[in-house]
């Protein structure tokens, strides 16, 4: 195979063409699919004539033409991943080109293809050349008019983006629409969709009294699951116009389900395309956590319409610039649409979880890479998520205001322009006239900064001194990193537990005052930019305890010097709720991993009594929200302490979190089953803050019961599993029962099964619970659920379910023996054949190998030096499995 070329953000280089108006014309059949387009191409500098390069994919090429002029095959060069035509016309020139292809065998969900007899399109990021030939980059922005013909029958509902402006009948049976979206996009916007569809038609009325027409698509039986995702819409428009003061621009908006869909959702203008798992939802099928997983993605894909669409990405180095920037937006949203503590600390959680392993990892890269083989690899966490961090940061520094200027500021200068991440910088700073000093290494180093924080008291002199140390560490490409410019947010609590007002501080070498107004100031934001920099607050009468990165300022990694009855202290006292809950988190941090040392030396596990009453005192506390408790006595994720770990060792990590759930448990039994019953509601579901805190709270209680393995909390999960009403507490109950193996977990599944046998949403949680699940052996058993009728590896979702599911499982996965390895090799090259993008998203669960043990590394490595050496492997694969052997 020749090797895949990798691409450089340094080697950017602006077209030598420009498109402005572009027709396109689709000739649906079952066969094949006519595509014609009709280009007005003129070049970037009047005069020159230079070669015009364009990409296509897995095309047929029928006919193309120059100003009408069919040209001969010497007139042009096609290779199987370009069309160049050597010599274009000097000057603005029509180009025609006709393609065929095969949208019912396209299997990679990219381009044009069929989802459950419908046709749909996905052309982020380098889609659009499996459709048609053309320069498919981001920086090529044009004028689209789509009109689309079909059987009537077959495809009574034809979308595509901007206004209907036309529809008609034809012959045979045939009708024909045609569309005109009066924004530039670039290509990757462009959406088409046919099929049997049918819509919730809602409306919304903008601030400027736009009518806007809301319809939402799926198949007729399942409208009666979209309310929810209405709603959604409705919010996130009212949101952005009062947060932002952003409208919406058209007067139809579009959201159309399908099953098949490789990621969350597509922001294509005015008919934005989703995974109908982030649209469908009702109180008996979808959970809390689908619920607001709807919310954040729905925000998420509207609010592109201006962070995205409106203002574009230059290149796809830049893909942060839009999706940071989106993900903020939809965080944001979400915790004015509920609770901003419970979000924020659900946010941090993934960002470690997930973000800092892949930031510690082979495939560690900046917000904004510097290069790729395959852009679909960098729809990352680090992208998106880190990014978001990025983005939140501006805001922490400059302030609610502030921050509104900059955007304001953005939308001013850019609206209908393809940029760059320093255009964004560029507005944050000018119109806040800030001086952001090094910001923008958040863009170009990678790796999670380590920040020591020491501090000390200095009785006579009334001061409290905190000094900051920082380390970037080396990463794939970059072994010597800069200090970064960091924002840690701090509060100092008194012996009462209250914030102590901060008047001044001293900081190289000036005494700099804090409250300008005059006004108390609780939280102060230093801004630590050294490799080694120290902040001296006066006027500090007792010695304090801080509450350092309140509200976690920084994406970074703290260690400071509190004592576990500091952090007692915290846990109980500050006003910073996310410091609350993190003071827990970094107790339980510490004692887990001395217990996991415990366990490696063969010593008795013991759980410290403190510990174990700092969680019965918030499991008790009525003033407590209790979501927030819910999330506090929630032990930190295995995979957050493996990635603290020289070697990571999944079993020890896995017995260590057992036995302090089983421990808890049974000193804590009494209020745990008092937790679940008074927790219990007969009121019908409702998405609100209230109710789904309840059921957190109740379904985390009896979580932890249910490790205990005894009949009689089996026979109270099986009473709260019956008499559920809602799919939240139903399949909580059923996961507390299948946490031990044995008669009572397989009645359980089997009963939940033929319940829901025809929800095909809800049979992918089924096998995501089985996946996923630490009972010894389990590959033997996902072996299995692979030949069962519901699975099928050509769809994302049930692939995500299943095999992701079991990549995410410690001790299956991570088994000793090998054979978690051996099954995710053989899958991986399996899909491949079917789809790279999903293929690809599979085999990083390998990439971080080198972690653990020697036995563990050699099973790894073989499956990666297999997966390597397998005929016909796609560029994506290629690319996670070479860089995570390198
Ligand atoms: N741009 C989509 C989003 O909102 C994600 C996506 C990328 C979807 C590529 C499909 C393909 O975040
Ligand atoms: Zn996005």
């Amino acid at each position: 195979m020749e090797a895949p070329k990798e691409i450089f953000l340094k080697d950017y280089k602006m077209p030598e063409y420009y498109f402005d108006k572009v027709d396109l014309n689709f000739s649906l059949g079952e066969e094949k699919t006519f595509v014609s387009s009709k280009i007005v191409v003129y070049p970037r500098i009047e005069g020159v004539s230079s070669p015009l390069v364009l990409d296509g994919h897995d095309l047929k090429l029928v006919t193309i033409k120059v100003n009408g002029e069919e040209l001969k095959k010497e007139d042009y060069n096609l290779d199987s991943r370009h069309l160049t035509l050597s010599s274009p016309p000097s000057g603005t020139f029509t180009l025609e080109i006709v393609t065929e292809i095969y949208p019912q065998k396209n299997t990679s969900l990219e381009g044009l293809y069929k989802s459950s007899g419908n046709f749909c399109t996905q052309c982020e990021a380098e889609g659009f050349r499996k459709i048609t030939f053309y320069q498919d980059r981001p920086d090529i922005m044009a004028k689209y008019s789509v009109r689309i013909e079909a059987d009537k029958s077959l495809y009574p509902v034809l979308l595509s983006n901007g206004n209907l402006i036309e529809q008609g009948e034809l012959e045979g049976g045939k009708h024909y629409v045609l569309w005109e979206d009066p924004f530039k996009k670039p290509c990757y916007l462009f959406a088409l969709v046919a099929g049997q569809l049918e819509s919730r038609d809602d409306k919304f009325v903008t601030r400027s009294g736009r009518e806007v027409a809301l319809r939402i698509w799926t198949p007729a039986q399942d409208l009666p699951k979209t309310v929810h995702a209405m709603y959604s819409l409705k919010a996130a428009m009212k949101w952005d116009e009062d947060v932002f003061g952003l409208e919406y621009d058209l007067d139809l908006f579009n959201i159309v389900a399908v099953p098949d869909f490789n990621m969350g959702a597509m922001e294509n203008k005015s008919l934005n395309i989703f995974n109908s798992k982030l649209v469908l939802a009702s109180p008996e099928t979808a959970s809390d956590a689908d619920y607001a997983a709807i919310l954040g993605v729905i925000g998420h894909e509207y609010f592109h319409n201006w962070t995205g669409n409106r203002v574009t990405c230059r290149d796809w180095f830049q893909l942060s610039l839009k999706e940071g920037l989106t993900v903020f937006r939809d965080q944001e949203f979400s915790s004015d649409m509920g609770s901003r503590p419970v979000k924020r600390i659900d946010d941090v959680s993934r960002l470690r979880n997930y973000q800092f392993p892949q930031d510690a990892g082979p495939m560690a890269h900046p917000v904004r890479p510097h290069s790729y083989i395959k852009m679909d690899n960098f729809y990352t966490v680090t992208v998106y998520e880190k990014g978001a961090e990025v983005v939140r940061m501006y805001k922490t520094l400059l302030g609610s205001q502030g921050f509104r200027k900059g955007m304001d500021l953005y939308f001013k200068r850019h609206d209908g322009q393809a940029v760059t991440c320093e255009e964004f910088f560029a507005a944050m700073r000018d119109a806040n006239e800030a001086n952001f000093h090094n910001f923008l290494l958040w863009y170009s180093q990678a790796g999670t900064p380590s920040v020591k924080v020491t501090s000390s008291f200095n009785a006579e002199a009334k001061t409290y001194s905190l000094k900051f140390s920082q380390e970037v560490p080396p990463t794939p490409g970059q072994q010597v990193k800069e200090p970064m410019f960091i924002p840690v947010a701090v509060g100092l609590l008194d012996s009462n537990g209250n914030d102590i007002p901060l008047t001044s501080l001293y900081h190289d070498g000036m005494l700099e005052s804090i409250s300008a107004s005059g006004q108390p100031v609780h939280t102060v934001v230093l801004q630590v930019k050294k490799k080694e920099e120290e902040f001296v607050f006066s006027n500090i009468s007792e010695r304090p305890i801080p509450s350092i990165l309140r509200g976690y300022s920084a994406p970074i990694r703290l260690e400071s010097d509190l004592t576990d009855s500091d952090l007692l202290f915290l846990l109980a006292h500050d006003s910073d709720e996310f410091n609350r809950w993190e003071a827990g988190q970094v107790l339980a941090r510490k004692i887990m991993l001395n217990l996991v040392a415990d366990f490696q030396q063969s010593k008795p596990l013991i759980l410290d009594a403190k510990f174990v009453d700092g969680i019965k005192s918030m499991l008790c506390d009525p003033s407590l929200d209790k979501e927030f408790i819910a999330k506090a006595i929630t032990l930190p994720g295995a995979g957050e302490i493996m990635d603290m770990m020289e070697v990571a060792d999944p079993d020890a990590v896995h017995a260590v979190r057992s036995f302090i759930r089983k421990h808890l448990a049974s000193e804590l039994k009494a209020e745990f089953l008092s937790t679940v019953e008074s927790n219990r509601s007969t009121e019908p579901y409702v998405f609100n803050h209230n109710n789904m805190s309840r059921r957190a709270l109740k379904n985390t209680a009896l979580a932890y019961l249910a490790s205990l393995d005894d009949p009689e909390i089996t026979s109270l999960a099986l009473h709260e599993y019956k008499s559920a009403t809602n799919m939240t507490e139903q399949f909580a109950a059923m996961a507390a029962i299948a946490q031990n193996p044995g008669k009572a977990r397989d009645d359980v599944l089997a009963d939940f099964y033929s319940k829901w046998e025809n929800d095909y949403l809800v049979v992918n949680k089924w096998f995501a619970l089985q996946a996923f699940s630490d009972i010894p052996g389990n590959v033997e058993n996902v072996k299995k659920l692979l030949n069962h009728p519901a699975f099928d590896m050509h769809n994302p979702n049930k692939v995500y379910s299943l095999i992701g599911g079991f990549c995410g499982s410690p001790v299956n996965f991570h088994a000793k023996d090998g054979s978690g390895y051996r099954f995710l090799g053989e899958i991986v090259v399996q899909l491949d054949k079917i789809n790279p993008q999903v293929a690809s998203r599979m085999v990083s669960a390998f990439s971080r190998w080198r972690r653990y043990d020697a036995t563990r590394q050699a099973a790894a490595k073989e499956q990666l030096e297999m997966i390597m050496a397998a005929n016909g492997l796609s560029e994506n694969v290629f690319e996670i499995a070479s860089k995570s052997l390198a």
